[in-house]
């Protein structure tokens, strides 16, 4: 399989911190948008949404790295903090637009709406179980975490589910886009259920294809 050529080491460092401007460019994009009254419609709604969208498009990208990895060989590992961390920013700002700007910080009508209206409460719920995966996104929780780590981000496929779902409910009819981000959500999970399997058929085959005598 043709592998991408590697990047130099010394560039590691400065591409994840690209990756972090590149990141946050639809968030300031958004807003300069929405200062200067270029957001069609109702602003605080659109950039709510705008916000929304690319959170769950990083959750996604977070999950999609290892399957690349395991399909293509191609190690992006080195970008998946960056990735899970830009999706807590970015539903942490959906969520502070959506309770300084929508709401105006009227907080028993935030609550309200937490507590009445199903697609409010899990992506409430998603974004506490994300708090705690943004704490210890460091080398230092991982050294002192350990085995326990690891296991404490799985909750990442619990909090993608959910807010691919927070998104098909948050519409009255479910169309194509939010079908195709459960869809993705789901073949994502999905792959962690079947992947041991995969690695170990694959290296089964490498194992067998050495074995054989080379033609002529
Ligand atoms: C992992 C967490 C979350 C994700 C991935 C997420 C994602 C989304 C997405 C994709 C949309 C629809 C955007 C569109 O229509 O284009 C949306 C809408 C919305 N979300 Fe979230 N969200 C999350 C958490 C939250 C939280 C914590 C709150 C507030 C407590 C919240 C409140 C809303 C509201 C009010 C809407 C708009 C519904 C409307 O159209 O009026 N979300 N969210």
């Amino acid at each position: 399989m043709p592998s991408l050529p590697a990047l130099p080491k010394r560039l590691h460092s400065p591409s994840i911190w690209a990756l972090y401007l590149l990141g946050f460019i639809p968030a300031a994009w958004g807003f300069y948008l929405g200062a200067t009254g270029r957001l069609p419609g109702n602003a605080v709604k659109e950039f709510e949404h705008l916000l929304g969208i690319w959170a769950l498009r990083f959750l996604i990208a977070t999950l999609a790295i290892t399957p690349i990895r395991d399909l293509f060989g191609v190690n992006w590992l080195r970008y998946r903090r960056a990735l899970g961390l830009l999706a807590f920013y970015y539903v942490l700002m959906h969520f502070l637009t959506y309770m300084v700007l929508d709401q105006t910080l009227v907080l028993p009508a935030v609550l309200a709406d937490i507590a009445r209206r199903p697609f409010i409460t899990i992506g409430m719920a998603a974004l506490v179980l994300l708090i705690p995966l943004a704490i210890t996104s460091n080398n230092w929780s991982i050294r002192r975490l350990g085995q326990r780590w690891s296991k404490l981000h799985r909750l990442v496929y619990v909090i993608a589910a959910a807010g691919a779902l927070h998104f098909a409910m948050s519409v009255k009819v479910v169309g194509p886009e939010q079908m195709l981000y459960l869809f993705l959500v789901a073949v994502l999970v999905a792959w962690r259920a079947v992947r041991k399997r995969f690695l170990r058929w694959r290296r089964q085959g490498n194992t067998h294809m050495r074995s054989q005598p080379r033609p002529g």
